[in-house]
């Protein structure tokens, strides 16, 4: 499984690239004004930092106005990965994007209906929203189960990018269905690494380390 930062600081970003287990970077509009800097400037210093996919979304609400920005943004860099939300509008300039060789992350999935039009249309990842079901008291991995269940049964080659992931628990269960790529905040990624009795583990091992003649 893949695992992308959902962010746009880039103090995050940097801290997970040291751990040397980051595959990529997925932004949103939120994310991004969360910052309080201009896009310009969060776009640069993440695709100078990122070497694997970054996803950018485009903000226009009709295709031609997408494809302006697709284009632009996917001449920023090779690891470019254009957002695009998942509407009519957006899934025609989906399409276009798979004819010029623009990888697409489909955004905003919340049914498996949506996500066969995505694979249909070429996207190079879907995003189905987990967290976001959840809070409207739906399952939202469900539909990361449903998602690979429909893409197996016709090959479709379109990643499944579990999305809006808010715990550990999500990241797993999202492992265990084989979901391509999982995509967390910054403090979900953290909290995948410990355990308490790693901590105390460690801590016995170091106190009994001390008392190895030699040791100080
Ligand atoms: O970037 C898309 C998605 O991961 C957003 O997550 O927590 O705002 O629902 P969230």
């Amino acid at each position: 499984m893949e695992f992308f930062l959902d962010t746009a600081d880039i103090g995050e970003i940097r801290k997970a690239l040291a751990w040397g287990i980051l595959d990529g970077v997925t932004t949103n509009p939120s994310l991004v004004a969360k910052t309080g800097r201009r896009f310009e400037d969060v776009k640069r210093d993440i695709l100078a930092l990122v070497p694997g996919p970054v996803s950018l979304e485009v903000t226009a609400e009709d295709t031609a106005g997408m494809m302006e920005q697709a284009e632009l943004l996917a001449a920023e860099g090779d690891q470019v990965v254009v957002k695009i939300p998942l509407t009519p509008a957006g899934i025609a300039a989906v399409v276009q994007c798979t004819e010029l060789g623009i990888r697409t992350n489909v955004t905003l999935c919340f049914s498996a209906n949506q996500a066969l039009i995505a694979a249909k249309a070429g996207a190079t990842y879907i995003s189905p929203f987990v967290g976001r079901l959840d809070d409207i008291g739906h399952d939202g991995m469900q539909l990361v189960e449903e998602i690979l269940e429909v893409y197996e049964a016709y090959g479709f080659k379109t990643k499944v990018l579990a999305a809006s992931l808010r715990h550990p628990l999500h990241v797993l269960q999202a492992a265990k269905m084989g979901a391509h790529v999982g995509t967390m905040p910054f403090k979900t990624m953290e909290q995948l690494f410990h355990h308490p009795l790693t901590d105390l583990g460690l801590q016995r091992f170091l106190e009994d380390w001390r008392k190895v003649p030699g040791q100080s």
